[in-house]
């Protein structure tokens, strides 16, 4: 970790790393929710095409965490090891997969829920970054970016 990196953050960094721990939770329990829902949505001929869509999206859940994390660990804290406590440790809990893996709507709606918590979450954190830490700040739109792509995406399958 860069010193001069962690002073120039006009935040508590303490504070900041409980943010972003946060999200790297929810990131993870969202690659995880959509890779599981994407192995067993069945039911109709366009189920390949949700699970493709599905598998693509968890890909980049994956891509955040890495991201949130390199940035963990470049302010010089730690991500969450424990995978028993990356539930409590995030915002949103565990975006779980309906029951019935033929309910395709109960699946997008799933999704589009944890997608507007992302979306959310993402935009506190630009907000609060915004003119005070310009790395995590573009992280913040990146990612927000994304998120508001996989949920456009999401409900476009609703009709
Ligand atoms: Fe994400
Ligand atoms: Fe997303």
């Amino acid at each position: 970790m860069g010193e001069k990196g962690r002073q120039i953050v006009g935040l508590d960094v303490e504070e900041l790393l409980a943010d972003l721990n946060r999200l790297y939770a929810d990131e993870w329990l969202a690659a995880y929710a959509y890779n599981y829902m994407s192995q067993v949505v069945t039911g109709r001929p366009a189920a390949k095409q949700l699970a493709a869509l599905l598998l693509d999206t968890s890909k980049d859940e994956l891509e955040h965490q890495q991201e949130l994390a390199d940035r963990i660990t470049s302010l010089g804290g730690k991500p969450v090891a424990d995978i028993s406590k990356l539930v409590e440790a995030s915002n949103d809990g565990y975006p779980t997969p309906p029951a019935n893996e033929k309910d395709f709507d109960a699946i997008v709606r799933a999704v589009i829920k944890a997608e507007h918590d992302a979306i959310e979450g993402y935009n506190k954190l630009a907000q609060k970054t915004h003119g005070k830490d310009p790395i995590t700040y573009e992280l913040a739109v990146h990612i927000l970016t994304e998120e508001v792509e996989h949920e456009d995406e999401f409900e476009n399958l609703l009709g």
